[in-house]
């Protein structure tokens, strides 16, 4: 029984040496020390021996088992050791290697002007409408003083979805829609995308965006509308701004006027982007006509009203002194953080 004894010692010892999973050990400790260990099953035939015998071997057992319980925690703490080490390794983390860039996004230009113009607007105690991109053909033309066949028809030529839905040209339809659910007294902006089968060039894109203005009341005059506009001007561009405001026809509108400011590329004096012209025209503006008045059931006797459609990339080039209105759809980052 001691050759046992010792044998079972030496076999445990020299499995702890070889094995390095915790699951070996485990497995090891239940062979050697569990309830139906190898050790157990020695300490259960004790009974039959001597009584000379049984202290001997009983000590021993004890021995055999203080010893394998400690190789075993002693393995035990070696494989924790080397567990953790092995991990330090793999997380450490090399301060010395380059951040990862976080890119701060930017609001985009157009909308920062938008967002300007809304302000200067609901100063002057104007609210914000939307209107549909999509369109019928009654609010972007017809009920606006534009029958079909009309020639004014041919500088607002757009993309037709069918004969009476269209992509809207203008946000005044807007103004109609407004007024069929509003009454007087109206004061309100509608900044939108328009869209128009237009030449690309450096002040034209065939995908726009105006913002409508529209103001319903007793007793408005053209003076109003003038005084209104020239003070959005100098909101926007400060006191030295020069506009001026020019004849124009619009079926919508009596009568109507274009309003252009000083053209920033040349001061006036003519140059490629004003095409020679010293201003650039900037929006359409006029008194609301009698007949879109009474379209939409409101008494032209009784009220008055005007309206205008600022080209929104216009007044965002000058805004930003910039002289081909494509970089505002190009999306050149470069472009986007100088602004
Ligand atoms: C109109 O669209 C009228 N609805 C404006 C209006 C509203 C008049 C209310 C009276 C009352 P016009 O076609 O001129 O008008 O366009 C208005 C503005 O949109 C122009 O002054 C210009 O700033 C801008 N614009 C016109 N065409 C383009 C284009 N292709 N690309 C970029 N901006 C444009
Ligand atoms: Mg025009």
């Amino acid at each position: 029984m001691k050759a046992q004894l010792e044998q079972i010692r030496a076999n445990a010892l020299e499995k702890l040496q070889a094995l390095n999973a915790e699951q070996e050990l485990e497995e090891l400790r239940v062979r050697v020390l569990g309830k139906k260990g190898e050790l157990t099953g020695i300490l259960k035939q004790l009974g039959s021996l001597s009584k000379e015998e049984r202290p001997v071997v009983g000590q021993l057992a004890n021995e055999v088992r203080a010893a394998v319980e400690a190789a075993i925690e002693e393995k035990r703490a070696a494989l924790k050791a080397a567990a953790q080490e092995l991990r330090l390794q793999k997380e450490t983390i090399d301060v010395t290697m380059p951040g990862q860039l976080q890119e701060i996004g930017k609001i985009h230009p157009l909308t920062r002007v938008l967002e300007e113009v809304k302000e200067i607007f609901f100063g002057m105690g104007f609210s914000t409408v939307e209107g549909p991109e999509v369109e019928y053909d009654y609010y972007n033309f017809e009920a606006l003083n534009i029958p079909k066949n009309h020639p004014a028809r041919d500088t607002q030529d757009t993309f037709y979805i069918n004969d009476n839905i269209l992509l809207r040209s203008q946000t005044s339809p807007v103004q109609v829609r407004t007024m069929e659910q509003q009454k007087p007294p109206i004061r309100i902006i509608a900044p939108g995308r328009v869209y128009r089968s237009d030449e690309v060039d450096a002040t034209h894109s065939p995908l726009f965006h105006q913002i409508e203005g529209l103001l319903v009341d007793k007793g408005v005059t053209m003076g109003d509308l003038k005084g209104t506009l020239e003070v959005f001007a100098k909101r926007l561009y400060g006191d030295e701004v020069q506009v001026r405001f020019r004849p124009h026809h619009f079926n919508f509108t009596e009568p109507s006027a274009e309003m252009d400011i000083m053209c920033f590329g040349c001061g006036g004096k003519g140059c490629r982007m004003c095409k020679g012209e010293g201003w650039i025209e900037i929006l359409g503006c006029g008194m609301v006509h009698p007949n879109v008045l009474r379209n939409c059931g409101i008494d032209p006797e009784e009220y008055s009203g005007f309206a205008f459609g600022i080209g929104l990339e216009r007044i965002a080039m000058r805004k930003y002194n910039i002289n081909d209105m494509r970089l505002f759809f190009e999306n050149d980052l470069k472009f986007l953080q100088s602004l």
